[in-house]
């Protein structure tokens, strides 16, 4: 039985990967910020045949709440098969964390980073395994400037969002190069514009626009679960590392996304924002 460990799995794209994953009979371990949530999905799981299924309470934008996290994972799971980086969100209003850091930055980049590294040993002893990240097509056309990853000089929504989604793919190229040979195979992925609660973050205003572009343009969160999925369990996709998957086929990430010396500068910052040493590897 393999474990698999999702993030943001208390609703849409990592709920319906669990229900899916779960059919086949593996131990899920389903995080969360919200217990309540968590227990619902956990029982949604068990529902659709999971052979065990675990939760974890994490907010993944605290660093001190994804320390805790990796310590009961590795206390609790001798053997973990997959790690989905899926939990994100998207801020209208720029805010910070305890820690800081930007929302949008430590939300749908920096907590899976520090969890990936916390984790990674774990996951070489397990090979072969496997690490997915949930990026987004909003990762083209937009730069990265490392010395204002937080967007305190001009901040979007979707500036951030759309560069948290870009380091997510830089992320998980360096990352490939690191673990080459390791056994743990790394990619990312976008879901397709899928119909779930991230759109909740649209004004009253907008709400009746987004619920007909819900209706007519999104695929249902299955989809995007189905995606998720076949990252974290497909045999045929084993040996594939390195990619950015768009509706199900590899594509060439952005030109920016593609810059290794750009995604090595970003694995330092990142492991000084959390308080690690530079990964061993990191070239
Ligand atoms: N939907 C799309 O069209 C689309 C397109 C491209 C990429 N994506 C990406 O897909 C991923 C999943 O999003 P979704 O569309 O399924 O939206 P969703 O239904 O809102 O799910 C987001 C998940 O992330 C969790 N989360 C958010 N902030 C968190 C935090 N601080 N700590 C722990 N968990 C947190 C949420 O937990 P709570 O239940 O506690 O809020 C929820 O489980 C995200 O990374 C998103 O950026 C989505």
């Amino acid at each position: 039985m393999k474990t698999i460990l999702i993030t943001g799995a208390t609703s849409g794209i990592g709920l319906a990967a669990a229900c899916r994953i779960a059919a086949g009979g593996d131990r899920l371990v389903l995080v969360g910020r919200d217990p309540d949530r968590l227990a619902s999905a956990a029982d949604h799981v068990r529902a659709s045949g999971a052979g065990a299924v675990d939760t974890q309470v994490c907010d993944i934008a605290s660093q001190e709440a994804v320390r805790r996290l990796a310590s009961a994972v590795l206390e609790h799971y001798s053997h973990l098969d997959v790690l989905a980086n899926n939990a994100g969100g998207f801020f209208l209003r720029r805010d910070e964390t305890g820690d800081g850091v930007e929302a949008t930055f430590a939300t749908d980049h920096l907590g899976g980073f520090l969890l990936t590294e916390l984790l990674l040993d774990r996951l070489v002893h397990s090979a072969p395994a496997r690490i997915v990240f949930t990026s987004s097509v909003m990762h083209y056309g937009t730069a990265l400037d490392l010395d204002d990853l937080g967007c305190a000089r001009g901040y979007s929504g979707q500036k951030a969002y759309s560069r948290s989604k870009l380091a997510n793919v830089l992320y998980m190229r360096e990352l490939a190069r690191r673990l080459a040979g390791t056994g743990v195979t790394v990619n990312a992925f976008h879901p397709g514009a899928v119909s779930t609660g991230i759109w909740d973050f649209a004004p009253w205003f907008a709400k009746p626009v987004m619920a007909a572009a819900k209706r007519i343009f999104m695929v249902p969160a299955e989809e995007g679960g189905r995606r998720l999925a076949a990252l974290a369990t497909d045999p045929d996709l084993g040996a594939v590392t390195g990619c950015y998957f768009q509706k199900d086929r590899v594509r060439t990430p952005s030109r920016v996304a593609r810059d290794d010396a750009l995604g090595v500068r970003l694995t330092e910052v990142c492991a000084n924002l959390v308080g690690l040493p530079t990964p061993s590897g990191t070239r």
